[in-house]
Order: C-alpha cells, then sequence, then structure tokens
C-alpha cells in the first residue's frame, strides 16, 4: 500500500459515520457527476469524502413507452411531470438516501452559503430534478420537499442547479478542500464579499500591487483586507451589506 492510500484507508476507517450523500432524481443521468468529476469534488468522491447515487426517473415510469410527463391540466404549454412516477421515484431515494428532499426550481428559496452550510452540516440530500414545465405540485406536497433555486433566471432544468448545489456543499465537507482555513475567508462566509487578491509580478502593465501587501506587516494587511472586502460590499451588493451592518451593530451590543 502506497502512503497516499495509507492515508486514504486511515481516513476511511477513522470516519464512523457514512459520508455525506447526494441522491439524485432525473431522467439525464448520465449528466452526473458531470463537471464535479473532473474537480476537486471528484477526487474527494473517489476518496469515499462523499456518495453520489444516481437514479433514473423513468425506471419508475409504468407504461412501455416509459412516459414520465403529461399535458398540464388547465391547458398551456409544456408538459409537467407525473406525481405517480415522481412519486415512486422519491420513495426509492428516500428509502436508499439520506437527507432533506429538494426539488430544484426557479420557484424555490435562494441558495445561499448559510443554507450550503446547513446542508452540509447533514447527512445528505435527495436532489429531484425536473424537466418540461415542472412536477406536479401534490407530489411536492405529499413528500414536503423543499423548492431550491440557484438564482433569479431560468435554466433548462434542475440537473445544472443540483451540479451547482453539489459542489458548494462538497467543498465544505472536511478533507474536501486542502487548506481548511479557505473556506472561512472567502466571499460570504462572513457576510461580506472577497477583498481582492493579487500575485507576481508586483508591476505589471503599468499596474502596482498596493503597496500595504508588500509591506510585511500582518496587521495592516488584515485591516486593510477588512476595509476593501467593506468597501466592495457596500458597492457591489447592498442587501448583504445592509445585513452585515444589521449584524455588527447587534454583536457590538451582546455581551461578549
Ligand atoms: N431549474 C430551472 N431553473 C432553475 C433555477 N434558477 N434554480 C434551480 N433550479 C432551476
Amino acid at each position: 500500500m502506497s502512503a497516499d492510500e495509507a492515508t486514504r484507508d486511515g481516513a476511511a476507517t477513522a470516519r464512523r459515520k457514512p459520508p455525506w450523500t447526494a441522491t439524485v432524481l432525473t431522467i439525464f443521468p448520465e449528466m452526473f457527476p458531470g463537471h464535479l468529476g473532473a474537480s476537486l469534488a471528484g477526487k474527494a468522491l473517489e476518496r469515499d469524502l462523499w456518495a453520489l447515487r444516481v437514479l433514473d426517473i423513468r425506471d419508475f415510469a409504468r407504461d412501455k413507452h416509459r412516459s414520465v410527463d403529461d399535458a398540464p391540466f388547465g391547458g398551456g404549454a409544456g408538459m409537467v411531470m407525473r406525481p405517480d412516477v415522481v412519486d415512486a421515484a422519491l420513495e426509492a431515494a428516500k428509502a436508499q438516501g439520506p437527507g432533506p428532499a429538494i426539488y430544484l426550481s426557479p420557484r424555490g428559496r435562494l441558495l445561499t452559503q448559510a443554507l450550503v452550510r446547513e446542508l452540509a452540516a447533514g447527512p445528505g440530500a435527495i436532489l429531484l430534478c425536473g424537466r418540461y414545465e415542472g412536477v406536479d405540485e401534490r407530489v411536492l406536497e405529499a413528500h414536503g420537499v423543499a423548492e431550491v433555486s440557484l438564482g433569479d433566471y431560468v435554466l433548462s432544468g434542475g440537473e445544472p442547479a443540483a451540479l451547482g448545489l453539489m459542489d458548494a456543499v462538497v467543498r465544505l465537507l472536511p478533507g474536501v478542500v486542502g487548506n481548511e482555513a479557505s473556506p472561512a475567508e472567502e466571499s460570504f462566509e462572513r457576510g461580506l464579499l472577497e477583498y481582492p487578491h493579487y500575485t507576481r509580478p508586483a508591476a505589471w502593465r503599468g499596474r502596482k500591487v498596493p503597496q500595504v501587501l508588500t509591506s510585511g506587516h500582518h496587521e495592516k494587511v488584515r485591516r486593510w483586507r477588512q476595509g476593501q472586502a467593506e468597501r466592495i460590499t457596500e458597492e457591489r451588493r447592498p442587501d448583504l451589506w445592509a445585513h452585515y451592518l444589521k449584524d455588527r451593530d447587534e454583536g457590538e451590543g451582546r455581551e461578549p
């Protein structure tokens, strides 16, 4: 066994609980793990730091054409995923995978870093990916499915959103990101957007790196970065800035 394999083996033995598990329901199983397989998340998947199960919704269809959708009651464009088919798929997913059932939809609660952290702290998630116009409302109600949106725009389906959600969660899992300190410093983790970064060369096309960064004075660097993060957040995201100020003011009033 190589040193690398021994480390992996040790990590697997030391871990008592099963890894964070994504159970994906989709009519495009070939879209998974997709880009995740080529990145940090792919390596973590190989190392069993998380697990991915993919169920093809078509396997739960009842007719010989394997249809999963039908025309909407009340008329209108597009097709709707059938409740009986999605129900059977969700039942199978719940029997296999832990965590809340989430339907990826532009109608859902916005996926924030706070929600990503909440999901990463749990055992996993069941991710229902819709295509067509959507999923019959009754099956979402019956299974207590939560809806989550990646942003205020419409994707062609839930699959790219599920991949985005998994990417955001997996990088927070223990052992996935090499430098454990970095997630705490990045955008959103402290309620602020990130400060600007610079590397060599110190002068590039007549643009110099801010002098404080080459001063070697750690406290001054820290203060400069904090100031920059605040400036950028105030300029670009007044919504986050208002939140940050509120939290900061409330924090100041609190007993230590
Ligand atoms: N499916 C289609 N658009 C979506 C979005 N913005 N977020 C999550 N799922 C989606």
